[in-house]
C-alpha cells in the first residue's frame, strides 16, 4: 500500500487512453461515469488499410489537451476535484502511448495527485464495473478484443486466473484479416458484422471445437481457411457471396466464444459472467451471449458497446481498482508496447 496519499470511497478519477488510434478522456467519480469523450483517427487510417503508427501519435498529440479540457468541463468539475489520474500505460503502439502517459504525469505532477498507471486489457475488464455499480468478483469474464482472446476467472479484484488464450491469432485480428480479404475497410469487425446481416451461413467452415483445447482458442486455421476460399473462388474465376462468407465466418469465430464461457462458468460454479473488449460490441455475440446465459440461470454484465471498444471511462474504472489498492505509480512511468495480461494484478496461473 503506497502511503503518499490518503484514499476516498468514492474518488473523483479522470481517465487516459492512447494505446491506439482513439485519444480518450473520461471522468468517473466512483463507478460513476460524469463525462466521456473520444477523438479518433480511424477515418485517416483506413485510407491506409489499418493504423499507421506514426499518423496515430501525431493526431493523439493534437487532440489530447482538448478532450481531456472537454472531459473535465463536462464532467462539471473543477481540476482541483480530480483525486488521481489513470493512465493507459500498455500495451499497444509505443508513440501513442507515451502522448497520454506524458500527458497524464505532468498532469498528475501539476494537480499533486497520485498517479495510476493502467494496464489497457485489465481496462477492458473493468469496464463491466460501470455497467453494473453492484457487481463483485467473483465473475467470468470473456475478453475478445483485437489483441487478446481468454477467459478468465477473477475470484477477487486483486486476484484472478487466467482459464484460457488463443494460441496464435487474437479473434479481432481475425475479423480484420478477413475484412480486408473480402475488400472491407479497417476496422474490419463492424464492417464484417454490416455484411453479415444480408448473407447466410452456408460457407463451409473449419470446425472450432476440435480436440480437447479445453478454455484455449485458436484462430489461424479459420483465417487460413476464409482466405483460401476466397482466392480459391477468385483464381478459378468463380463468383461467390461475400456477404455468405461474412456470416459463416461471425458465426463459427463467435459461437466458440460464448459455448467455452457458459462452460467456464458452469464449471466454476460461478453465476456471474461479463465481457470486454472490441468484438463484444459485436452484436450476433451480444445476442447468442446473453441467450446462452438466460439458458443457464447466469447472470450476465454486458458493458454498452461504446465502452466494449476503446475508451477512457473504462480505464478511469481499473484506475478506481488500483486506486482502492493503494496502487499508484512513479513519475518515471514509461509506456511499453507489450505488457502481459497479468501484469498489476496477483494472478493464479492455470495448472490445467
Ligand atoms: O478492444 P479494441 O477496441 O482494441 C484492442 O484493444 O484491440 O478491439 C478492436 C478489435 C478490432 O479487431 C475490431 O475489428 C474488433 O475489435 N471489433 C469488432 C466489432 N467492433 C470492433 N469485431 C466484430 N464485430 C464488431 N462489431
Ligand atoms: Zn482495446
Amino acid at each position: 500500500m503506497d502511503k503518499r496519499f490518503t484514499t476516498k470511497e468514492n474518488p473523483i478519477i479522470l481517465g487516459i487512453e492512447s494505446s491506439c488510434d482513439e485519444t480518450a478522456a473520461s471522468v468517473v467519480c466512483g463507478r460513476k461515469i460524469l463525462s466521456d469523450e473520444i477523438v479518433s483517427s480511424a477515418d485517416i487510417q483506413s485510407l491506409y488499410g489499418g493504423v499507421v503508427p506514426e499518423i496515430a501519435s501525431r493526431a493523439h498529440t493534437d487532440a489530447i489537451a482538448k478532450v481531456v479540457e472537454r472531459a473535465v468541463k463536462n464532467a462539471g468539475i473543477d481540476y482541483s476535484q480530480i483525486d488521481a489520474i489513470a493512465v493507459t500505460y500498455g500495451a499497444g503502439l509505443l508513440g501513442a502511448l507515451l502522448v497520454g502517459v506524458s500527458f497524464a504525469k505532468a498532469f498528475a505532477y501539476a494537480l499533486n495527485k497520485p498517479l495510476i498507471a493502467v494496464n489497457h486489457i485489465r481496462g477492458h475488464l473493468a469496464a463491466a464495473y460501470l455497467q453494473d455499480e453492484t457487481l463483485k468478483p467473483p465473475f467470468i469474464t470473456l475478453l475478445a478484443s483485437g489483441g487478446h482472446t481468454a477467459i478468465l476467472h477473477t475470484k477477487t479484484e486483486s486476484e484472478f486466473e487466467i482459464l484460457g488464450a488463443t494460441t496464435d491469432d487474437a479473434v479481432g485480428e481475425a475479423f480484420d484479416k478477413v475484412a480486408r480479404v473480402l475488400g472491407l475497410k479497417y476496422p474490419g469487425g463492424p464492417n464484417i458484422e454490416r455484411l453479415a446481416k444480408e448473407g447466410k451461413n452456408t460457407v463451409p467452415m473449419p470446425q472450432m471445437f476440435k480436440g480437447n483445447g479445453g478454455y484455449n482458442f485458436s484462430y489461424s486455421g479459420l483465417k487460413t481457411a476464409v482466405i483460401n476460399y476466397c482466392h480459391t473462388k477468385e483464381q478459378k474465376g468463380e463468383t461467390y457471396e461475400k456477404a455468405d462468407v461474412a456470416s459463416s465466418f461471425q458465426s463459427t469465430a463467435l459461437d466458440v466464444l460464448v459455448k467455452k464461457t457458459v462452460a467456464a462458468a458452469k464449471e466454476r460454479k460461478v453465476s456471474t459472467v461479463t465481457a470486454g473488449g472490441g468484438v463484444v460490441a459485436n452484436g450476433y455475440l451480444r445476442t447468442a451471449l446473453t441467450n446462452a446465459c438466460e439458458k443457464e440461470g447466469l447472470k450476465l454484465v454486458l458493458p454498452e458497446k461504446r465502452y466494449c471498444t476503446d475508451n477512457a471511462a473504462m480505464i478511469a474504472s481499473e484506475g478506481l481498482v488500483q486506486y482502492k489498492l493503494g496502487n499508484f505509480a512513479d513519475f518515471d512511468l514509461t509506456a511499453k508496447a507489450s505488457i502481459p495480461l497479468s501484469a498489476t494484478l496477483k494472478t493464479v496461473q492455470n495448472k490445467a
